[in-house]
């Protein structure tokens, strides 16, 4: 019989992060593989949209938690899927990145001695108010196997007494997709649907420490629109920040600015079209900061840390604080540079990181 595992998603990345897994895993046709849905996020364009233009697998149970506190959502997968572990009875299973849906199956099958594989492990952005960094350190500790996307990673695991025989660097999945997917995206109509001539800032925010406080996001969104002023920007809006807009009476004004084009999340072809012919990114997202590291586009991130250096040191990311009001000055700057900043792409993000995830589980299941 073939080894049963288990792949989780939830959240919009780990859709990105896990496909190209998936694939590796079902062509070497060894295992006896499972796609489980959480349902941690569940709008058409947050969820069904990457199953789609990915050509991923329908996942095979969908525990359809929505959205909750965080105790609440975590609580939730957490008994849905024990009762799934207890009746499939898989002998591992492989979660991705730092969202809930990470935590909380790798919690149900630690409970269950189940082994966990985790993959992007090792990234820490030391803020514990950052739920992420809290997930990111508890599955690190709960998992068997841990691929990380760079070599700070494993410093980081070892440092948390983490040992060094289990930890596998084997570079970026995400960055997998995208070499997958990058002949699509120039054939993406969203800048002529759009009616996109000019150059433009693309922005995305959803952190809650950005998002979730009304005089950080009135503050954040005035600097927006002074931005607007020196380039275009275009906004795909996450639900979370367009719920906290409504709240905050903030929606209609922004969606009323001329040089803003406020528009719902967009599927991962077009997004990532609006991405790499960006002058600027603005943004809050983990992913992004890496995605634009791949194309050499100057990301501006909305952060006091980031769990991803390595965007910063080969990158072209600058991480700028949370000092909104610098943001219009540090956007301006960085489309007057004249020649594109020096930036390398990091190590082992050449579209094979899911291959060598899947040579490691097929070794270590074949010397069993
Ligand atoms: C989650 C992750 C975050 C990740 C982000 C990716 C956690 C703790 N956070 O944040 O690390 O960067 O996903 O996008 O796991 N909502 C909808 N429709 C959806 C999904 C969400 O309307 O399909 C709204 C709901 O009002 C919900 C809010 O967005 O309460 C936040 O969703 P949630 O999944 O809790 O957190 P994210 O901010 O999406
Ligand atoms: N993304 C997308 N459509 C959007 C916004 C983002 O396809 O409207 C993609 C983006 O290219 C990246 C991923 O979603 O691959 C990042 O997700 P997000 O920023 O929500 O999460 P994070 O990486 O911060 O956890």
């Amino acid at each position: 019989m073939k080894p049963k595992i288990h792949l989780v998603v939830g959240a919009r990345p780990n859709f990105i992060k896990a496909n190209p897994v998936y694939n590796s895993l079902n062509q070497l046709n060894k295992f006896d593989l499972t796609l489980v849905n959480t349902g941690q996020h569940y709008d058409q364009n947050m969820s069904d949209v990457f199953i789609q233009e990915l050509n991923m697998k329908k996942p095979d149970i969908n525990l359809e938690v929505g959205s909750g506190l965080h105790g609440q959502q975590t609580g939730k997968i957490l008994e849905l899927y024990e009762k799934v572990l207890i009746r499939e009875k898989p002998d591992m299973i492989i979660v991705f990145g730092d969202v809930n849906s990470t935590i909380a199956c790798a919690l149900a099958a630690a409970k269950l001695a189940i082994p966990i594989s985790h993959v992007e492990s090792g990234l820490r952005s030391f803020d514990w108010n950052m739920p992420e960094e809290i997930n990111r350190v508890l599955t690190d500790k709960l998992s068997k196997l841990l691929f990380t996307t760079s070599p700070e990673a494993k410093d980081n695991l070892i440092n948390e007494g983490i040992s060094e025989k289990n930890i596998h660097f084997v570079g970026n999945t995400m960055i997998d997709s995208l070499i997958e997917f990058q002949h699509k995206f120039n054939k993406s109509n969203i800048r002529k649907d759009l009616d996109i001539q000019d150059e433009y800032a693309l922005i995305t925010l959803h952190r809650p420490s950005n998002v979730d406080n009304k005089n950080n996001l009135i503050e954040l969104i005035n600097s927006i629109k002074t931005t607007s002023k020196i380039i275009p920007c275009i906004f795909p809006i996450h639900p979370r920040t367009k719920n906290k807009l409504k709240s905050a009476k903030l929606y209609n004004t922004l969606n009323k600015n001329k040089r803003i084009k406020l528009i719902d999340p967009i599927g991962y072809i077009d997004f990532m079209c609006l991405q790499m012919n960006a002058r600027v990114v603005l943004t809050d997202s983990g992913g992004i900061q890496e995605e634009t590291t791949f194309f050499g586009i100057p990301c501006i991130t909305v952060r006091n840390n980031t769990e991803r250096p390595i965007t910063i040191s080969n990158g072209t990311n600058k991480l700028i604080g949370t000092e909104y009001y610098k943001i219009p000055d540090i956007v301006e700057a960085s489309i007057n540079v004249k020649h594109q900043e020096k930036f390398s792409i990091p190590s082992l993000w050449d579209g094979k990181s899911a291959d060598r995830i899947s040579k490691i589980l097929d070794f270590t299941y074949s010397n069993k």
